[in-house]
């Protein structure tokens, strides 16, 4: 039997992105397993799919008034080290990962972000594209380092910003592709096929034409 893969989800909110990488794992039958989904808002829908799904699923609160952001960080590795994970996958967690978390799981998380990074890095980079007037957006997904949002680029695909677009039409234009393009970039590092380097560059190995395809879609 081969030995699954395994990833450790974060999130804080809806959860779709969780629910298309869930119903792509089953779909494909991959050899990929979401050990544990973790989440820090106990009402999030994403948590609720997990329980559903039969996902464990962990809620880690923050506590301000019992602990500082360092312990609350460390309960974060903590719960996400338990599982062992290959990979730890960001899909909506609202919080900025400590130094300490990157360097427990170096070379071993990645995030989305509905923007082509580098434009637009942290919140509503949605608002931010129709504010900046550009003809293109899209979503990228990246390998995590100290940097915000700053970690070497995956994959990403475009979509056009229409004249009539507000900040929800855009948006679901956008998770339409973030929805496509991350359970393809989770398979493909899985596989082997996508890594960080030690030196901290991109290495891609084996990638099929199709596989080309997705990291830069438009
Ligand atoms: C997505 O837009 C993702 O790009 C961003 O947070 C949102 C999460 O959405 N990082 P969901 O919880 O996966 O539906």
């Amino acid at each position: 039997m081969i030995k699954a893969f395994r990833i450790v989800v974060f999130l804080s909110g809806r959860g779709s992105n969780l629910r298309a990488l869930y119903e792509y794992i089953v779909g494909e039958n991959l050899p990929i397993e979401i050990a544990r989904v973790i989440c820090d808002k106990q009402a999030a829908p994403g948590l609720k799919y997990a329980e559903e799904r039969g996902i464990p699923s962990t809620y880690v609160p923050r506590k301000p008034k019992e602990e500082s952001p360092e312990q609350f960080h460390q309960r974060l590795i903590q719960a996400a080290a338990a599982e062992n994970p290959d990979l730890v996958v960001l899909a909506g967690f609202m919080r900025i990962l400590s130094a300490e978390f990157i360097e427990a799981f170096r070379g071993k998380i990645v995030n989305i972000h509905p923007s082509l990074l580098p434009a637009f890095r942290g919140l509503h980079a949605q608002r931010q594209a129709l504010d900046a007037g550009v003809r293109i957006a899209g979503c990228t997904v990246h390998f995590v380092t100290e940097e915000l949002d700053g970690g070497p680029i995956v994959a990403q695909a475009g979509v056009p910003v229409l004249p009539a677009d507000t900040e929800e039409t855009l948006s679901d234009r956008i998770l339409t592709q973030e929805h496509r393009i991350y359970p393809l970039a989770i398979r493909a590092i899985a596989e082997g096929k996508v890594s960080l380097g030690s030196d901290g560059s991109l290495r891609f190995k084996n990638l099929t034409i199709d596989e080309k395809d997705f990291l830069c879609s438009l």
